[in-house]
């Protein structure tokens, strides 16, 4: 049996991450957060005042930067752990710009193919389906009404203890989807085979039992 790769993407808030985790831990295969990568980077971007919109200052630090990411701890930046950090409101107001240079793509992308070649995964993002691994047995479109989404986003900073007002949430959602639609570079789409699912009625443990389903017939 060969490794399987299954790609989740979608946009901010549409469960993802939790989802993707899930899957990965039932199917004991690895799980990787590519969106947490992008927003180390933004973040080591802010931290050392690097001006964001130096697209070539940004690129360079991409391939400046040693990111690293474990099951158990958490993810790693330059040998500081930056789990938490990496989930302020200003990293997310940061991160969509640096996510949107060529060059920062091209280098975190060889980083995730790299993991995909050396096991089984289930890796979660914008272009897993459409660019990171096109060869991917299974590809999930995640969506959910923006609504329902940033709802999800404000309870999870608020069960992380982050102050933040639901209007606030709301609106940095709904600017971070618009840029990563709109850029040029590998812009957030459902790969033309992707199963789009909704999860806007779904919660998460409907939503991964439909994925498993379809991991364990479809692969
Ligand atoms: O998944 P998450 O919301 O943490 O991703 C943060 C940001 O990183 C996204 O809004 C997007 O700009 C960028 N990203 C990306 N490509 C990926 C994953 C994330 O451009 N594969």
């Amino acid at each position: 049996e060969g490794s399987r790769q299954i790609a989740i993407d979608g946009p901010a808030g549409s469960g993802k991450s939790t989802v993707a985790k899930k899957v990965a831990e039932r199917l004991g295969i690895f799980y990787l957060d590519t969106g947490a990568m992008y927003r180390a980077l933004a973040y080591k971007a802010v931290k050392n005042k690097v001006p964001l919109t130096d697209e070539e200052l940004v690129s360079r630090l991409a391939y400046e930067t040693d990111i690293y990411f474990s099951k158990e701890r958490g993810v790693w930046c330059d040998g500081e752990d930056v789990t938490q950090a990496i989930r302020t409101p200003e990293v997310s107001r940061a991160v969509s710009l640096v996510a949107s240079y060529p060059g920062v793509r091209k280098r975190l992308v060889e980083l995730q193919q790299a993991e995909a070649e050396r096991r089984s995964i289930v890796m979660d993002g914008r272009d897993i389906g459409t660019h990171v691994l096109p060869q991917a047995g299974l590809k999930i479109f995640l969506t959910a009404e923006p609504e329902v989404r940033a709802r999800r986003r404000w309870q999870e900073l608020k069960s992380s203890g982050k102050e933040a007002s639901l209007a606030e949430v709301v609106r940095d959602l709904e600017e971070r989807d618009r840029q990563d639609r709109n850029r040029v570079a590998s812009p957030l789409r459902a790969a033309p085979d992707a199963v789009i699912l909704d999860t806007t009625r779904l919660d998460i443990e409907e939503t991964v039992a439909r994925i498993l389903d379809m991991a364990r017939g479809g692969l």
